[in-house]
């Protein structure tokens, strides 16, 4: 690898902490360059021992590695990162093509594997398998709730249908289009997880139950959470992200005022070493395990809402966004575990599977936070 080219963020000026950024950023990327070969129609998921098995092309997760690859070959301008790139698009044809376990999580899958690249490249396959996805994300959208349904078959009905935080992630592929009633599509639905999702007091729940007859929200559930009244960090994460992305689109102020007063809620929630704890029943004073990828995906919202607010605001959200990437890249990453292919370790799926273990979404945010702390990123959603 030839180093990485930087660009640094513009008026940033000398920043305390690049030479640390970089040292951890050229870590992520050795890690990736690791199984470049491995991860072309299989791609790693949740780590067993802290070592990825690649799964087939048929989970939520599969385009966080090709994410990856996109943002090492944008930071080292190699093209080794992306000789795959033909054969990751066949295999994300083929689960269009198939139907391939196909939920709200069309945005996550094809904004990282085909956006970026046609962004980065103007690959005009990448071009069309995003707008293909899009348009599929769309056929699941509830017209009388103004809701995207997250998961299971069209047409089924209560207590089937929830609407889920982790969608406002998926929101940004149906907003690039560019068209209209796409764009009315996301935010529309981002109006309605708003008035069901984000309680009085900006927690989160994780999903509300929909009923598809009358459109309206019945009841909030935890999915991966504690329990259904608890906030769960990476349900936070996707709020203060997710919001400030839909208002970057929409530039409706509701939707800043939910990334800013969700983020204080994450904030206040941090721990002394600034990684949370999986949900936020947890504290210092009752600990119980971490999940490193809440912290990247949070850092990575301070960063975006960090643009959109005032001078003062911004240089505190950078701030708190670089302290959790300083306390990941110190104390969270595998370095000491020379056989890992993982970046950050102590990550959690649920509870019960994939707790304390590498999961390659914390892997890709953690990533995209230390391009976005190093650079005028170009983002990718
Ligand atoms: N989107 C699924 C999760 O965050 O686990």
């Amino acid at each position: 690898m030839n180093g990485i080219k930087m660009t640094f963020r513009p008026g940033a000026g000398a920043r305390a902490n690049q030479e640390h950024y970089l040292r951890a950023l050229q870590e992520a990327i050795q890690i990736t360059e690791k199984n470049l070969d491995l991860y072309v129609d299989a791609f790693p998921h949740v780590s067993r021992d802290h070592k990825y098995q690649p799964e087939e092309n048929r989970l939520w997760t599969a385009s966080f590695y090709p994410g990856m690859c996109c943002l090492a070959y944008e930071m080292t301008g190699e093209p080794k990162f992306l000789k795959n790139q033909d054969k990751i698009l066949d295999s994300f044809e083929q689960r269009l093509q198939n139907r391939v376990h196909i939920t709200h999580d069309l945005g996550f899958l094809y904004t990282l594997s085909c956006v970026s690249l046609y962004k980065l490249t103007g690959n005009q396959r990448a071009y069309q398998l995003a707008n293909r996805a899009a348009a599929m994300l769309a056929e699941r959208y509830h017209e009388k709730g103004s809701y995207i349904q997250a998961w299971g078959e069209m047409g089924i009905g209560y207590p089937d249908v929830k609407i889920i935080i982790d969608c406002m992630l998926n929101l940004p592929l149906l907003y690039w289009t560019g068209n209209e009633t796409y764009e009315n599509m996301a935010e529309n639905h981002a109006k309605t997880a708003a008035r069901y999702l984000i309680r009085s007091d900006y927690t989160s729940y994780h999903t509300y139950l929909m009923d598809p007859e009358t459109g309206k929200g019945v009841c909030g559930k935890t999915h991966q959470g504690y329990a259904d009244e608890s906030t769960w960090a990476r349900g936070q994460a996707w709020a203060v992200y997710g919001f400030a992305l839909s208002y970057r689109y929409t530039v409706n102020p509701e939707f800043l005022k939910i990334a800013e007063k969700t983020a204080e809620v994450f904030i206040r929630n941090l721990p002394a070493d600034s990684v949370p704890y999986w949900d936020f029943t947890f504290t210092d004073e009752n600990p119980d395990i971490r999940d490193t990828s809440a912290g990247a995906i949070f850092a990575c919202g301070l960063l975006e809402l960090a643009k959109y607010v005032s001078r003062e605001a911004a240089a505190r959200y950078v701030n708190i966004a670089e302290r959790v990437i300083l306390s990941l890249s110190q104390s969270y990453t595998t370095r000491d575990l020379a056989d890992s292919d993982g970046v950050l370790k102590e990550g959690m799926y649920h509870r019960d599977d994939g707790a304390g273990e590498c999961v390659i979404w914390g892997d890709y945010f953690y990533m995209e936070a230390l391009v976005r702390l190093v650079k005028d990123w170009d983002l990718y959603w």
